[in-house]
């Protein structure tokens, strides 16, 4: 299948192997969580391939080399409340020193538009790569919103990170954000009537923390 430009599909075994026990409805919150924080760290991978590298001189017990090493552009994460909290550990085990932001956003049920509660973003977000997480993209109202923030914050260097992708949001973030990247496990079918991503794997932040 063809991708446009602004996404990367993560199609790693592992990561899709993981995300199929995700979606089973009997799989435990605890489960849930853990695989979760895995997947996040595999997406990562990827989502960090472009960081530049430069070389340091070290000396190996033979001899001594340039070695490469990441020149150290400054990244932020940015998780978006709640279900983004079940990616970033995951992230953070890649990139330790990251700084970290939160927007809180939740969809109105009947509108499905994105209500903003919350909102700390670190300063200097115009020299940072800036990340989002989380875990479900589907009309992308949440997305489209998180990203208008931090653009206003001063980010330019902005990456989507999600684990379950809508082709509706898909779509949405290109025309609304084209200069932002998006990463997902997958894109599935389609969203249902009440905007709920399909086959998908149900209300990401209720099966995080055990809610409803
Ligand atoms: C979920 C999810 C996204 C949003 C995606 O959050 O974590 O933030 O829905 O839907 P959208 O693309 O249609 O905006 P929710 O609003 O359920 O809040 P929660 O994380 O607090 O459960
Ligand atoms: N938010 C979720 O948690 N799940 C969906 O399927 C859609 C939005």
């Amino acid at each position: 299948m063809t991708h446009p430009p602004h996404l990367t599909v993560v199609d790693h075994p592992l990561v899709q192997h993981k995300l199929t026990l995700m979606r089973e409805k009997d799989t435990s919150t605890a489960s849930f969580r853990r695989l979760l924080r895995e997947i996040s760290l595999l997406l990562g991978y990827e989502v960090f391939r472009d960081l530049p590298l430069t070389t340091r001189r070290i000396e190996t017990p033979l001899q001594p080399m340039d070695a490469p090493t990441l020149e150290g552009k400054k990244l932020t994460l940015v998780s978006i409340l709640r279900a983004g909290n079940g990616m970033l550990d995951g992230v953070l085990e890649l990139a330790p020193s990251a700084r970290v932001g939160f927007v809180g956003l939740y969809r109105d049920h009947d509108t499905l538009e994105a209500i903003e509660y919350y909102c700390k973003l670190p300063s200097d977000l115009e020299e940072r790569t800036v990340v989002l997480l989380d875990p479900m993209l589907a009309t992308a109202n949440s997305a489209v919103a998180a990203v208008d923030r931090v653009k206003q914050a001063g980010a330019r260097d902005i990456r989507f990170m999600c684990l379950l992708a809508a082709p509706e949001g898909v779509a949405r973030m290109g025309e609304a954000h084209p200069d932002v990247r998006v990463f997902t496990a997958v894109v599935d079918d389609r969203l249902n009537e009440k905007g709920y991503i399909t086959p998908g794997l149900g209300d990401a932040g209720d099966r995080l923390f055990g809610t409803k």
